[in-house]
């Protein structure tokens, strides 16, 4: 059993030899609506009460009962705290109650495992691009449940989810952003305004200036914005850019597959414009269904499936969230005192 509770979703999945039983998804995003963006307190209460109901419809999903669970894996960060800290506490009381081992695991590798789900074991080596509303990585993946995730790249400082967000809030599109402003982009042409493609390094991002090249752009325009185009061709900046490194990095290496994964990967555009480019060049490419691209608690249990039969150590019982958790390796197990 899965449980993730990082960020605006509280998630349970039931996963048995790499294979998806059931799973249960609440969100407090509405809630936040108002607000222009996540607050970490009223997110934290949403998962209070979300919790217990939506473990007990992931189990009924899954046609299992409690007493068949045979170990629990837990998002222990990053995310907020307050959010983690619920998650934690009910993975710490269902394995205790049904007495079985307890794991903690990175919200991202969680990201990246949600694609074996459907498309089964990773190969030995492959690139995996991970596009979170929080997290925007390059990264080199062995055996996720045994070997460190060695980072090839990361954003100087916007992640691409973010970089929708605030582009959305800025066109007024709403809260979350992502999914709004894909939609806006559907009637835009994605080739009307040229936004820069930063990048930074060999294999770094940097979104933060192309927030603000959108932003002078929509000081400067006269008129009725239009605000589709802008939509579409921003997107379009963001997409060039992901799978443009993305795809340098597989042939600098010598690897050849490809795995897309967060939130932003349920993006129309860079789903197609990452297929269209691993073809050309002869690279397998992986990415989850889009519902499990954003955050859920299969893709944890994914994890902890995988960890589990690596023979991957339990948490101790004082494991606490790491709200800022650097993604080295699948399995996290902090200690109380590192909140
Ligand atoms: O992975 P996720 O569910 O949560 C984090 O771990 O952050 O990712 C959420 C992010 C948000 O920034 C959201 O706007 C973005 O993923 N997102 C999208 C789409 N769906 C979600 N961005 C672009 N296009 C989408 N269709
Ligand atoms: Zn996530």
């Amino acid at each position: 059993m899965g449980i993730e509770s990082s960020c605006d979703e509280t998630g349970v999945g039931l996963v048995a030899g790499g294979r998806l039983l059931g799973e249960c998804t609440a969100t407090s995003m509405d809630a936040h609506a108002r607000f222009g963006g996540i607050v970490p307190e009223v997110a934290a209460r949403a998962h209070l009460q979300s919790m217990v109901p939506t473990a007990r419809t992931a189990l009924e999903r899954a046609g299992i009962g409690k007493g068949e669970v045979d170990a629990i894996a837990v998002t222990a960060g990053p995310g907020l705290a307050t959010a983690l800290t619920v998650g934690i506490a009910a993975a710490k009381a269902y394995a205790l109650a049904l007495g079985v081992p307890l794991l903690g695991v990175h919200h991202l590798a969680g990201h990246i495992a949600a694609d074996t789900l459907e498309h089964g074991p990773l190969p030995e080596r492959s690139v995996g691009l991970v596009v979170s509303g929080g997290h925007t990585s390059l990264l080199m993946l062995g055996d996720l449940a045994r070997d460190p995730i060695e980072h090839l790249g990361d954003t100087a400082d916007d992640a691409a989810g973010e970089a929708f967000d605030k582009v959305a809030r800025l066109l007024g599109l709403g809260y979350p952003g992502g999914p709004a402003l894909s939609k806006a982009a559907l009637e835009g042409d994605p080739e009307a305004i040229r936004f820069p493609r930063a990048t930074v390094g060999e294999y770094g991002f940097s979104f933060s200036g192309l927030k603000s090249a959108v932003a002078r752009w929509v000081e400067a325009s006269e008129g009725p914005l239009p605000v589709a185009d802008i939509a579409a061709s921003f997107q379009e900046a963001v997409c060039d850019v992901l799978t443009a490194k993305a795809v340098a990095a597989c042939r600098a290496h010598g690897v050849d597959t490809l795995v897309i994964a967060g939130g932003v990967a349920a993006n129309g555009r860079l789903r197609e414009l990452a297929g269209a480019r691993c073809a050309e060049h002869g690279i397998a490419l992986r990415i989850p269904a889009p519902r499990l691209c954003t955050d859920n608690g299969a893709m944890i249990a994914a994890v902890g499936s995988m960890l589990v039969d690596a023979g991957a150590p339990w948490a101790p019982p004082g494991m606490s969230a790491d709200s800022s958790a650097p993604l080295t390796a699948a399995a996290l197990q902090p200690l109380k005192g590192s909140l």
